[in-house]
């Protein structure tokens, strides 16, 4: 077997000043795998993305990725976060937190730069993955004054620029009208039968079903409760109502209990 892009062991995690968010998870995620992380709001999805992305570290236990350990003290190491950055993309639930260039084509280049690519290279790929997302009209306007949907659509691009083998990202199709959260949906199928490995946290369980193949579920008290095929999670309404991502309220209609997802129109 290959080995997994992470494996999490028994880790702990608080926030500073905090009492411990996770205890005691464990977890491993494989090479090609397309995962929705689902979870209430302040079950914890975010801070697990950003541990996968390095930018938050267990209290205990141990992160590995592609095999090797992660560490703050590794990810100090410019040349190390460089190349893990490059492994690992991903994808803000807030976009406007990922941007910080006065022009999208900088912002694009920014990471290709980052790993030291001639111009020529840098502005081939820039210019291919504009083309690819569709974004040319954009290349010279700044980031800062783009609707929700277009930064979404440049913080994919600035991703995607590098190529990475694992794509993360969190709440993606939040703010997204539907033709954009089709071409976000097509683009992770396609970019994952190519081989990719695509994490996704969200509330959105048709975009979970469109997406992914296994679900990881955290509870609102932050433990994994499910992990499994995502199919068998989606229709398990009563694994979704106990974690808070469906709402069911049962009333009577004559003699007859009558359950509802949502309230009568
Ligand atoms: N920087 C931080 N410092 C302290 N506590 C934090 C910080 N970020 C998040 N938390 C807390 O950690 C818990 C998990 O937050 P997290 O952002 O991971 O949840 P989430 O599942 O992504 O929620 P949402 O669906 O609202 O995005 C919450 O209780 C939150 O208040
Ligand atoms: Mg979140």
């Amino acid at each position: 077997m290959s080995t997994p892009v992470f494996t999490l062991e028994r880790i702990a995690f608080r926030y500073p000043g905090a009492e411990n968010l996770f205890q005691d998870l464990s977890l491993e995620i494989a090479a090609g795998d397309s995962i929705c992380l689902l979870g209430a709001n302040g079950s914890g999805k975010s801070t697990l993305l950003k541990m996968f992305c390095g930018l938050v570290f267990p209290s205990a236990g141990r992160i590995l990725a592609f095999g090797q350990e992660i560490t703050e003290a590794r990810l100090e190491d410019s040349g190390f976060a460089r190349q893990y950055h490059r492994r690992v993309g991903f994808i803000f639930q807030n976009s406007e937190a990922q941007l910080f260039n006065t022009r999208v084509w900088d912002e694009v280049a920014y990471g290709p730069n980052q790993l030291g690519l001639s111009s020529a290279e840098v502005k081939t790929r820039v210019d291919d993955i504009l083309t690819m997302l569709n974004l040319q009209s954009l290349a010279d306007r700044s980031p800062y004054r783009l609707s929700g949907g277009e930064k979404k659509k440049v913080a994919v691009a600035a991703a995607l620029v590098l190529n990475p083998e694992v794509l993360i990202l969190d709440e993606p199709t939040n703010g997204l009208d539907p033709k954009t959260q089709r071409w976000l949906i097509e683009l992770l199928l396609q970019l994952n039968s190519m081989g990719r490995t695509i994490i996704t946290a969200t509330h959105n369980l048709d975009l979970a079903h469109a997406i992914s193949r296994r679900a990881i579920i955290l509870s609102e008290d932050h433990q994994l409760v499910y992990d499994g095929p995502s199919d068998q999670a989606l229709e398990d309404k009563s694994l979704l109502t106990a974690v808070n991502l469906i709402e069911e309220y049962t009333h009577r209609h004559g003699e007859q209990d009558h359950k509802h997802r949502y309230t009568h129109g």
